[in-house]
């Protein structure tokens, strides 16, 4: 089949009665030939914590203006970009290192600071390249149950010894979207043996707002033992191209930099980054949504009988009672959200928050789950409730 238009991939209603109607992504047309790519059901997808408004239209117009010069390696040291932080964030540019995405960052400073057998501390459920880093620096994981869903900052004292080397701590923190307020960490921080590096993975940070909320960059400003982590992937919508940096001491910096690629962050991760740093705007109206459209969701979980974490994140933590078992009925309703099993969480779901059409369809493959029969072993739904779905599923 012939064809001069360049369509896909797009969204095309259908009625295999397999998703109950909803867009599937049909083929993709590439110049004069259709090159058909297997017919996966259209999903929602709010399992991964994306943007769900993308970045900002100046990324688009850098990574054009960036596309002639794609013969040539990109700038080892990153030094546009590096400057465009240093400027924003208030720190020397031998402060900061670029990684791709900030789970590079993550990975090569637990490498920095873990010989075998060292320890390093962290929370259970945590986020799972955490884990992975410990064990390929053969060091040992000392991993602590939340307390109420939020780092038990005590217990974490209490379990530090001769041979602890690193603090891990989400903030906010995934799974749960919790946060540790400033004055608790500044607490952990007097308190901590001069041989502990805490690392402050901040790639949420951009949501927690709050007066309460710790920045790690100012900890690492006052000359704490901290390296800040972040993230372009999420408020920043840019999480395909994987862009990260960190943030911490010149020295602490410089290991990182031994053990990187020279070429670890490409090309166009490093325009885009530019060009997104470049538009608070967009920014501010990610977040914005994330606010309004997170509590929305929180409600409408809560009034189909599901209770919720309290998130400064862009994603929600649900207590269900077999989140595999629903993970799948909503993935037969077109709806992809985290199955936490592999966190340790079985009666949990983790929901990010996208768009409000997104966030609709879900709240209502949700409410007819629940309401549709107790195989789920969730509760069964009112019928008033159910009669106030909207009709997209
Ligand atoms: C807690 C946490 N840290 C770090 C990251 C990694 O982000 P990046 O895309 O920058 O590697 C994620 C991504 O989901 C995350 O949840």
């Amino acid at each position: 089949m012939h064809s001069t238009r360049v369509r896909g991939p797009e969204n095309e209603r259908h009625g295999c009665g397999w998703c109950g109607g909803l867009p599937r992504r049909s083929a993709f047309t590439v110049s004069s030939t259709v090159v058909r790519i297997p017919l996966e059901p259209f999903m929602i997808d709010l399992s991964a914590n994306e943007n769900p408004l993308g970045p900002c239209p100046r990324v688009a117009r850098a990574i054009v203006a960036a596309l002639p010069a794609l013969h040539r390696y990109p700038d080892k040291d990153g030094r546009a970009v590096t400057a465009a932080l240093a400027r924003r964030l208030g720190v020397d540019a031998s402060w900061i290192v670029l990684g791709n995405g900030s789970c590079e960052v993550l990975e090569l400073a637990v490498r920095a600071h873990l010989a075998p057998g060292d320890e390093a501390i962290l929370s259970r459920p945590g986020f799972a390249p955490y884990h992975a880093a410990i064990a390929r620096s053969r060091g040992c994981e000392v991993a602590l149950p939340l307390r109420r869903d939020r780092h038990d900052l005590a217990a974490m004292l209490d379990r530090v010894g001769d041979r602890t080397r690193l603090v891990i701590l989400g903030n906010p923190h995934n799974p749960t979207g919790t946060v540790v307020a400033r004055a608790e960490i500044e607490r952990f921080l007097d308190r901590l043996p001069e041989a502990v590096t805490v690392i402050l993975d901040e790639a949420y940070v951009d949501y927690a707002g709050g007066e309460d909320f710790a920045d790690a960059v100012a900890f690492v400003r006052e000359g704490r033992a901290v390296l800040a982590t972040r993230s372009l992937s999420k408020a920043y919508g840019l999480a395909g191209l994987r862009f990260g940096y960190g943030v911490g001491a010149a020295s602490t910096v410089r290991a990182i930099h031994a053990l990187r690629q020279h070429y670890n962050v490409n090309a166009l991760a490093q325009v885009a980054a530019v060009a997104a740093l470049d538009d608070p705007e967009h920014l501010r109206r990610s977040v914005e949504h994330n606010t309004a459209a997170r509590r929305s969701l929180h409600r409408d979980i809560g009034r189909l009988g599901l209770a919720c974490v309290e998130s400064r994140a862009n994603f929600i933590l649900v207590r269900v009672r077999d989140g595999a078992a629903l993970c799948r009925r909503l993935e037969q309703r077109g709806v992809r959200v985290k199955d936490m099993t592999g966190f340790g969480l079985p009666d949990a779901i983790r929901v990010s928050v996208g768009s409000d059409e997104d966030n609709r369809s879900f709240i209502a493959a949700l409410g007819v789950i629940l309401g549709q029969s107790d195989a789920s072993g969730e509760r069964r739904m009112s019928a008033e409730r159910l009669a106030e779905l909207p009709n997209s599923i």
